[in-house]
């Protein structure tokens, strides 16, 4: 598993650890965390480095590897604005090592994190994976292009390939793998409280019902299952499809999100309503259904447990 020093990662090597499946991470440690992968085999690798090739081959062969999650990215939107070539030379660059590496030693089963940053802004109700994907940002275009890759190594020497498209990804499975960057909402409204500083609302005149952007919470310990039936997947015969979305099927806004935080932690604080952001679209909820329907996934929590898993890591 490559990333599995990261939030996700972390949660979806845990997971397949308890399974009884050996698990060996492969991360840079660029943002994750050499304490949440103790007790499992991990090598400290830039994925992009000419070497990894050599260093992920061996490790291959090593350790006998026959399918590969593959998690490791750069993720901030903003910063792929500022910075596109490094996005595309560590997210890419990096999963094309990855891949020739799989060829080279004939490991065909992999699974990629995209994102529903694929879509861009689809004007729909629920975006299913008929969507034509345009994403609207280099980060988003990585991940895009990641699908693409996984697809084209399919055709071209029998890669079997499952893209999961994760929708907006929050709460703990265990506190000490929170979620320690804040970059997403909750995260960074934990830590507008604890600075005691008001957090900021982007947009309170969208076309939703109280104005604010609608997103798809999805627990982080559904997801990590996703990723268990996403693999069981690959083993069977018959695949028909290869993108699927990872969300709830239903949304929250960000004032519902800030109310049930009000719920969850006792406190009654304000918060800023502040102009849109360039690019936000206004609603991002995901059609489960194919999901759902061929690898028999579901979410299971909702945002209140999503909200009191993150609060209760943190405290
Ligand atoms: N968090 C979300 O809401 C969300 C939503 C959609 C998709 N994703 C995707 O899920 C994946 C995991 O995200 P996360 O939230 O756990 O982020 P994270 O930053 O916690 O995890 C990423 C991990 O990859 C490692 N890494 C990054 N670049 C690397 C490289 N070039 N070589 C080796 N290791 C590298 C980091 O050290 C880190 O441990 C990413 O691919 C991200 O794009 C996340």
């Amino acid at each position: 598993m490559t990333g599995g020093a990261g939030y996700i990662g972390s949660h979806v090597a845990r997971i397949l650890s308890q399974n009884g499946t050996f698990v060996v991470v492969v991360d840079n440690l660029s943002t994750g965390l050499d304490s949440r992968v103790l007790g499992l085999p991990s090598l400290n690798l830039e994925l992009s480095d000419a070497s990894a090739v050599a260093a992920l081959e061996q490790l291959m062969r090593e350790h006998k590897i026959t399918s590969v999650v593959h998690l490791a990215a750069l993720k901030q939107v903003g910063e792929s604005v500022e910075k596109p070539e490094e996005y595309f030379s560590k997210n890419l660059g990096g999963q094309a090592n990855l891949l020739t590496a799989m060829k080279n030693t004939g490991v065909k089963k992999f699974v990629f994190s995209s994102s529903a940053a694929s879509y861009g802004v689809p004007d729909v109700d629920l975006v299913s994976e008929g969507e034509t994907p345009a994403p609207i940002n280099p980060y988003g275009q990585t991940k895009l292009i990641g699908e693409w890759m996984a697809q084209n190594a399919q055709t071209a020497w029998g890669l079997s390939h499952v893209s999961l498209r994760y929708f907006n990804v929050a709460g703990a499975g265990w506190p000490d793998l929170a979620d320690t960057q804040k970059l997403n909402l909750i995260p960074i409204v934990f830590a507008a409280l604890k600075a005691s500083t008001k957090p900021k609302v982007f947009g309170s005149d969208y076309p939703t019902p109280d104005g604010s952007c609608i997103r798809d919470y999805v627990h982080v310990m559904d997801l990590a299952k996703a990723h268990v039936a996403a693999l069981d997947y690959l083993n069977q015969e018959s695949r028909p499809h290869s993108v699927f979305n990872v969300g709830t099927g239903s949304g929250s806004s960000v004032l519902e999100v800030m109310d049930q935080i009000k719920k969850t932690t006792g406190i009654d604080f304000e918060y800023d309503l502040v102009p849109r952001r360039a690019g936000d679209p206004p609603r991002l909820i995901a059609d489960v259904s194919r999901i759902n329907k061929v690898m028999n996934w579901e979410s299971e929590n909702s945002l209140v447990e999503i909200v009191e898993s993150a609060w209760k890591a943190l405290n």
